[in-house]
């Protein structure tokens, strides 16, 4: 069951979910790439970042969502981007091998469950010397995603999330190995933000941009509203607001790998 993507949404928290992408593509130590591309590339305003830091660069972003690609056309980064709709599964498919010397997917990886078994494709489309980088959530186990799945496996709501796309990661170790493996040469690390969110039920507003709306949009009409209701309750629980915001840990895992010359 395949779920859409509301752009606008997504951009609630730019500033917090933009932070990874910056601190992931500060270890790419590539100066002058000549073909750059952001799998994944969502609204495309960090997209944008790659064409400021490689002004010489040609810079593309793919994306499977049509929402995602026609927000980031429509967008100020079009001046310098050219985006387009493709799975990533099919780019890496026919793209030329050899061709990409910069490759950066920032939290796209997740909703591709065999997404670990293409790193050998992805990192053949890589030319000798050049850097493949992703990021991935690492929160899988945090409170904001069991206590969705808890929810969505109670009546009612069972009989309609069963088959709902779910993300998956791998942790650094992992990622680390396997491209060690490819002879990448391998900078892999986690970190966990602590980000502060402001106003009503942000942790909700937050994760129904992203990990919760395949379970969000599964639901019928009539019993949304109060799974809503339900999830917003448990959320606040989990994660108060003691006056000074609502501290939300988020662990991501980072991988920047040079592949061999
Ligand atoms: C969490 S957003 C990340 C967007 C952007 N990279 C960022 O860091 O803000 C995930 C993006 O991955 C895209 N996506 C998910 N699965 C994909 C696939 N198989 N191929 C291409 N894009 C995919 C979604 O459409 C969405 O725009």
């Amino acid at each position: 069951m395949r779920s859409t993507w509301d752009p606008q949404r997504y951009l609630a928290f730019a500033d917090e979910r933009g932070r990874p992408f910056v601190d992931l593509v500060a270890r790419i130590d590539s100066t002058d790439p000549r073909v750059v591309v952001d799998l994944g590339c969502g609204p495309g305003n960090l997209t944008s970042l790659l064409a400021g830091r490689w002004p010489a660069a040609a810079v593309t972003g793919v994306d499977s969502s049509a929402d995602m690609v026609r927000v980031a056309s429509d967008s100020a980064a079009a001046a310098r981007v050219v985006f387009h709709k493709a799975d990533l599964r099919d780019w890496v498919r026919d793209v030329e091998p050899g061709s990409v010397d910069v490759l950066v997917s920032n939290a796209t990886l997740q909703w591709v469950p065999e997404h670990l078994a293409l790193l050998p494709a992805l990192a053949a489309a890589v030319s000798p010397g050049g850097w493949l980088a992703f990021q991935v959530p690492g929160n899988h186990v945090a409170p904001s995603h069991t206590l969705l799945a808890e929810l969505a496996a109670e009546p009612p709501y069972a009989a309609h999330t069963a088959g709902v796309e779910r993300v998956g990661a791998h942790d650094a170790t992992t990622y680390l190995r396997a491209l060690q493996g490819l002879g990448g040469e391998v900078d892999a690390w986690e970190t966990t933000y602590l980000h502060v969110l402001q106003g009503e039920d942000p942790v909700f507003t937050w994760i129904s941009g992203t990990g919760a709306r395949p379970t969000l949009q599964a639901l019928p009409e009539d019993l949304r509203p109060g799974f809503e209701s339900e999830y917003k309750a448990r959320l606040r629980a989990a994660y108060p607001d003691d006056g000074h915001g609502v501290a939300f840990p988020f662990r991501r895992i980072f991988v920047v790998a040079r592949m061999p010359g």
